[in-house]
């Protein structure tokens, strides 16, 4: 089975022998290659839409694996169980994975994926707050996008800096400064605090693009 570039990232840092909740699987690719393709691996394949469960549904029937994910309607960790290990959070902006981890019982989770497009020094910050510390990062183009996959397993070890480690930081940087400045050109004058917000933001990204 063939994966994006993105999720192939995302599934090389589930451990074996774990017990995974992917929140927000879609169309639940992911899930399918990490039964087939890592030993001893559980999945539940979650989703807070009937839409795109329907689609996990019949992609996992599709390649005959129902006896090796489970499929939940839930909104985040409302569900959760204590025997999942592994959370997988991923193709969501870092407000909806700070509500979804803020709400979650995470006494039972020792590792954590996190992928997003979007405010990666927020969610780095957010998922050490809540305890956890960044083992692995890596930032992952596919199709003309960035993405950072994050690895943050419980407690508080001392997390790496991708800043220092990864050559895609710099174009990550420049990518993410066009977007920025797209998004405030095309915001309304009256939207003062969000367009605020927005430069402030800009201004930090171009700072540290200088710096590299
Ligand atoms: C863009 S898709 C990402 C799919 C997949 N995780 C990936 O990375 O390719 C986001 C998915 O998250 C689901 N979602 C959004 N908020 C959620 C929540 N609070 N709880 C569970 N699923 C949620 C959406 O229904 C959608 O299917």
């Amino acid at each position: 089975m063939k994966i994006s570039k993105r999720l192939q990232a995302i599934a090389s840092y589930v451990e074996e022998n774990s017990k995974v909740i992917d929140v927000g699987c879609d169309h639940a690719l992911l899930d399918l290659y990490l039964v087939e393709n890592k030993k001893n691996v559980k999945v539940i394949a979650s989703d807070n839409k009937e839409g795109p469960l329907q689609k996990a549904k019949e992609n996992i029937k599709k390649y005959n694996l129902e006896d090796k994910i489970e499929v939940m309607l839930a909104d985040g960790l409302e569900k959760l169980d204590t025997k999942t290990d592994t959370i997988v959070i991923a193709g969501m902006g870092y407000l909806t994975i700070k509500e979804i981890l803020t709400k979650g019982d995470l006494s039972h989770i020792t590792n954590m994926i996190v992928s997003t497009n979007d405010d990666f020094d927020d969610t780095k910050a957010f998922i050490e707050k809540i305890g956890f510390s960044i083992q692995k990062e890596e930032i992952v183009e596919d199709h003309n996008k960035f993405y950072i996959i994050i690895k943050a397993t419980k407690g508080r070890k001392k997390s790496i800096d991708i800043k220092k480690r990864n050559k895609d930081y710099q174009k990550y940087l420049e990518y993410t400064i066009i977007k920025k400045r797209e998004i405030l050109s095309k915001l309304p004058r009256s939207k003062i605090k969000t367009r605020f917000q927005i430069y402030k933001q800009l201004k930090k990204l171009e700072k540290e693009l200088k710096s590299l």
